[in-house]
């Protein structure tokens, strides 16, 4: 990607990822982008870096607007390497002594990321560095999503640099909101359903204060995917609506399954959950990668998960998604597991357990079947679903 001026002297000089397509368990079908920005002002800072195996690129895309010496500031937002990983080589050529800004958490934390004794300079919220015409304030933003997030605010022109806030895995040739449309809403919900979930009570609280103060946000940069500059309202109050995470009247169905017992049964599920009048879907977590998964269960009602029993446990395809869901907390779900077996059958307790401990009510008992489900089974299946589906419904 060559640098794009997305404002008079304001650079993104980032890199695009075109082939990544597993982002630590996160599927990125279309790859995405590291963006980093300079701001070329009486002095000139680089904020954010990227990924490790980019530095050249970045050293190259920041040198074709001006010498990596030249920088005096550097601004680290993010300690996660897809963000810091090539700050030892751009420190290198930038010059090991020039101030590199973080928030309180990144300077703990980006010195267990490298050895090197860099002129660190930590700064809280509010804190400023002058760049001649223009501002740069910080803003911490702990745990969205790690203790050392922070964004920068280029004040004079309304920019934000949001970090991972308001990002989306999305590699294309449109780099800004308005050239991508609103398909680019579907990434937006993937990304943070995927990896903000867990953080969205202190995200909406983020948005109030930001909102208490009046901030002029005439442009959101973030550091994965597309720049907001059309509409940076419409992100943000996305990102309000998902913050509460009210479900919609949907419902999905994932399952695994041996010998398509447990297969039939989640059909037969989600023909019950439909004759009530709700969106279902059965997903097979042998088609839909978790992350996908994720993204359809995050504004359902009702999560419903089907395993055959192996072994005298779960799938292993259903723990691990089991994990990755527990991992992101999602709220406001009923739930039910369902199930067929050969001989011992204890996938749909062990199921049932897990979704309790994510506070998920169980609005069915399970539904377990052995070996294979003939009608009278999935007219119960379809009873089954009718119930969550009026359940869905709130009757
Ligand atoms: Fe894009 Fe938390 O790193």
């Amino acid at each position: 990607m060559n640098p794009i001026e997305i404002a008079p002297g304001v650079y993104n000089v980032g890199v695009t990822d075109w082939n990544i397509r597993d982002f630590h368990g996160y599927s990125t079908d279309l790859g995405t982008t590291y963006n980093a920005f300079l701001v070329v002002d009486e002095k000139i800072v680089l904020i954010d870096a990227v990924k490790k195996e980019f530095a050249d690129q970045l050293i190259e895309n920041i040198s074709r607007i001006v010498d990596p010496k030249k920088i005096d500031a550097v601004v680290s937002n993010h300690t996660e390497p897809d963000h810091s990983g090539s700050l030892a080589r751009v420190m290198h050529r930038v010059g090991e002594d020039t101030p590199l800004y973080c928030s309180k958490m990144g300077h703990k934390n980006l010195p267990r990321h490298f050895t090197q004794k860099w002129n660190y300079h930590a700064v809280g919220s509010g804190e400023e560095l002058k760049l001649g015409r223009r501002t740069l304030t910080f803003m911490e933003t702990r745990m969205v999503h790690w203790p050392d997030s922070m964004f920068t605010y280029l004040k004079e022109d309304g920019i934000l640099f949001a970090s991972d806030g308001f990002g989306q895995h999305y590699a294309g040739p449109e780099k800004f909101d308005d050239q991508v449309g609103d398909r680019i809403m579907a990434h937006a919900k993937k990304y943070f359903a995927n990896i903000l979930l867990p953080y969205a009570p202190l995200i909406e609280k983020l948005i109030q204060q930001v909102q208490a103060a009046k901030l002029d946000l005439r442009m959101i940069c973030p550091d994965h995917g597309i720049i907001w500059r059309k509409d940076p309202g419409k992100i943000v109050a996305a990102y309000q609506t998902w913050c509460r995470q009210e479900p919609e009247k949907k419902a999905v169905i994932i399952y695994d399954t041996m010998w398509k017992s447990t297969q039939k049964m989640a059909e037969a599920i989600q023909s019950g959950i439909m004759a009530e009048g709700v969106s279902a879907k059965p997903l097979s977590l042998r088609a839909w990668h978790r992350s996908e998964v994720m993204t359809e269960l995050f504004d359902a009602r009702a999560v419903l998960v089907g395993s055959p029993t192996l072994n005298n446990g779960m799938f292993p395809t259903v723990a691990d998604f089991l994990c990755y869901m527990k991992g992101l907390k999602p709220k406001n779900k009923i739930g039910a597991a369902f199930g067929s077996y050969g001989w011992s059958g204890e996938a749909v307790k062990l199921i049932e357990k897990e979704l309790e401990d994510m506070k998920i009510e169980l609005a069915q008992p399970g539904l377990k079947v052995q070996f294979v489900p003939e009608k009278p089974v999935l007219d119960a299946c379809h009873e089954f679903g009718r119930k969550i589906g009026r359940a869905v419904n709130g009757l």
